[in-house]
């Protein structure tokens, strides 16, 4: 049985590999779909995501990477995926991901969708969350493998802004 775990990726966190991992061992097959979404404000470009899923997801045999534009029943027609993966945290996921869910049964009843629970030390780990770390400068270590803090920190350099921190420093002294 194949299937597919879509999502934005950026970047990808210790709680979607949580459940890259325990999809791999529940299906056959498991295609990590990158969603092309020009509208969506990205930190990584999708060539780094998809870079950062590969390297990521090497030692899993039966999981590759894929990149999909547009509907992903669409995808998952054109893969013969018959399942759509997501991984649930907390009960304010749930909401969105019902509608997903009920969404995609409704343009394709034949294609089903399987939540699974990451360990719940990553309930609190979103990329968002994440992003939001690194740039004021926390830890990211228990939430992001160490390929994605490396890169995360090579991202931030190269579009360095002062740290939130030093600017509030000047701000009080200018005063
Ligand atoms: O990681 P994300 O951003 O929560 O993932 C959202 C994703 C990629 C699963 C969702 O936006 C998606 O499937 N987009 C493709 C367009 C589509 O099929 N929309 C209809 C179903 S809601």
């Amino acid at each position: 049985m194949t299937a597919i775990y879509p999502g934005s990726f950026d970047p990808p966190t210790a709680g979607h590999l949580d459940v890259i991992e325990r999809g791999s061992r529940v299906f056959s097959e498991l295609i990590v779909a990158l969603l092309i979404n020009p509208e969506k404000d990205a930190l990584f470009t999708l060539e780094e995501r998809r870079d950062m899923l590969e390297q990521l997801t090497a030692k899993f045999g039966n999981v590759r990477v894929g990149v999909f534009g547009g509907l992903l029943v669409e995808y998952a027609r054109q893969e013969g995926a018959t399942v759509v993966v997501r991984g649930i945290r907390a009960i304010s996921d749930y909401e969105y991901e019902l509608q997903m869910a009920l969404m995609n049964r409704k343009l394709e009843p034949t294609l089903e969708t399987v939540f699974l629970t990451a360990a719940e030390e990553f309930s609190y780990v979103s990329s968002r969350i994440v992003k939001d770390i690194a740039r004021l400068g926390g830890a990211v270590d228990s939430m992001v493998p160490p390929l994605v803090k490396q890169r995360l920190h090579e991202k931030l350099e190269t579009s360095a802004q002062p740290a939130p921190a030093t600017v509030a420093a000047n701000f009080v002294k200018e005063r």
